[in-house]
């Protein structure tokens, strides 16, 4: 299938848009359904002050989608206005929300349904060449559909934490490739960062820009878990010469001694996931690190955290094309020979599963698997524009966030593309997250 945002470009056929916009609009609200098909109980406690308890994400979703297409796309008039200050995520922190008098399960359900129906009356008489903004190319339906599978994601990473088994699916994934080169060299060069035609990006991915880059080597793929278990074995968090100032404050804080999830017996390194304890396996990248962690084993390793710009670069650059391109192979949406996205497994992929996922330099498993912490703040590209509100990312912008590149195995196609920034606090690490390493080229190299 070809990529969803060159469909959009290229075509002058509304009603194609029309049904991929029907379709990924069931797709997502299918998997917001399964993650909370479940006991009423698991659905309104707070599993952990970090998270909402899965029922207030679920009608959040719906009121998203009621202000954006219903009301401000649709000029609808509000269905339920009272619970808008409820489920307004800058109006009350994840550990205050179990205490207020949110929608139960199934009033949530039927709330959502509500304006979904009405969401789709929406679309039938939708004209997706609509000059304005938030209309045009669909972007207002780009928006509430990236938003629920962002919240999808987030309930997978209260499920994890849950301990609760038996909600999340599992299956088979390609098999790694152990070998081959460690890193791959990126020439020094101008290349363009971030976009300025990808109709359903965000705004702070906004607009295109030249960077010019020196020289540099990046890993081929993730830091793995033998490669992690060998720096918590070498004693790596005791020994402060790989710990920053507040790594060691993080450390001393969180008592961590290993990635999140991972328990020590006798000579083995376990794991839980969802619910389940099984060794943990090393040809998997490793997740559930904070930056700190990340920045630290870096440092063990006589390397270094890839800037934001070398991750996109590296990943999404086509030197002989002088173009971005929309993921590390081109621009045709990931099928499940390309990257482990979109909840295949509930698991990161082995190291090497994905060749024909490879970059133009040759990085593979860039997109899907684990998000990847990166060197940088999360900031403001030059000529940044908040749109369509400050909220979503504008008052984030600053050094208190670190960014996050190529999407984990939890993270949807639609919400996922080279460009695509994350963030977070450096010490979060219930998301599912890793890293990669990075290091300057040589003047011989270069
Ligand atoms: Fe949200």
């Amino acid at each position: 299938m070809s990529g969803l945002s060159e469909m959009i470009v290229d075509g002058t056929d509304a009603d194609r848009l029309k049904e991929r916009i029907a379709a990924e609009l069931i797709a997502v609200r299918g998997r917001s359904l399964a993650y909370t098909d479940a006991e009423d109980d698991l659905l309104v406690r707070q599993h952990s002050p970090l998270m909402s308890p899965l029922v207030w994400d679920l009608a959040h979703v719906g009121n998203y989608e009621e202000l954006w297409v219903l009301r401000e796309a649709g000029g609808i008039t509000p269905l339920r206005p009272e619970i808008d200050d409820l489920y307004d995520a800058f109006r009350h922190p994840r550990r205050d929300r179990p205490s207020l008098p949110i929608l139960g399960p199934a009033e949530a359900r039927r709330y959502i349904e509500g304006v979904r129906g009405r969401v789709l009356d929406v679309l039938d008489g939708f004209d997706p060449h609509d000059p304005d903004p938030l209309r045009r190319d669909g972007f207002v339906f780009g928006l509430v559909i990236q938003h629920e599978h962002q919240h999808d994601e987030t309930m997978l990473a209260t499920l994890q934490l849950s301990g609760e088994p038996g909600l999340v699916r599992d299956a088979e994934l390609p098999p790694g490739r152990p070998g081959g080169p460690e890193e791959v060299f990126v020439p020094a060069g101008p290349f363009l960062m971030g976009t300025s035609t990808l109709p359903w990006a965000y705004d702070n991915e906004r607009p295109a820009h030249p960077v010019d880059l020196p020289a540099y080597w990046i890993d081929r793929f993730p830091v793995g878990n033998a490669a992690y278990a060998a720096f918590v074995e070498d004693g790596g968090y005791d020994d402060p010469r790989w710990w920053s100032e507040e790594g060691v404050r993080w450390l001393r804080e969180s008592r961590a001694r290993a990635p999140l999830f991972w328990v020590r017996d006798g000579d083995a390194w376990w794991r839980t996931r969802f619910g389940r304890t099984e060794p943990v396996p090393m040809d998997e990248p490793v997740q559930h690190v904070c930056w700190y962690e990340a920045e630290a084993y870096a440092r063990w390793a006589g390397r270094r955290l890839p800037t934001e710009a070398e991750w996109e670069k590296a990943c999404g650059w086509d030197p002989a094309a002088g173009r971005a391109r929309t993921y590390p192979w081109g621009d045709d949406d990931p099928g499940p020979g390309r990257a482990n996205l979109g909840h295949r497994a509930a698991r990161p992929a082995p190291l090497g599963a994905y060749p024909a996922g490879a970059s133009a330099y040759g990085a593979e498993q860039m997109v899907g698997d684990v998000w990847e912490w990166t060197a940088s703040h999360f900031l403001p590209y030059p000529g940044f524009r908040s749109f369509p509100y400050r909220e979503y990312s504008e008052v984030f912008f600053g050094p208190g966030h670190r960014v996050l590149r190529g999407g984990s195995w939890a993270a949807d196609p639609a919400a996922v593309r080279t460009t695509f920034r994350n963030w977070d606090l450096p010490i979060r690490r219930q998301i599912f997250s890793g890293f990669r390493c990075a290091r300057s080229a040589s003047p011989e190299e270069s």
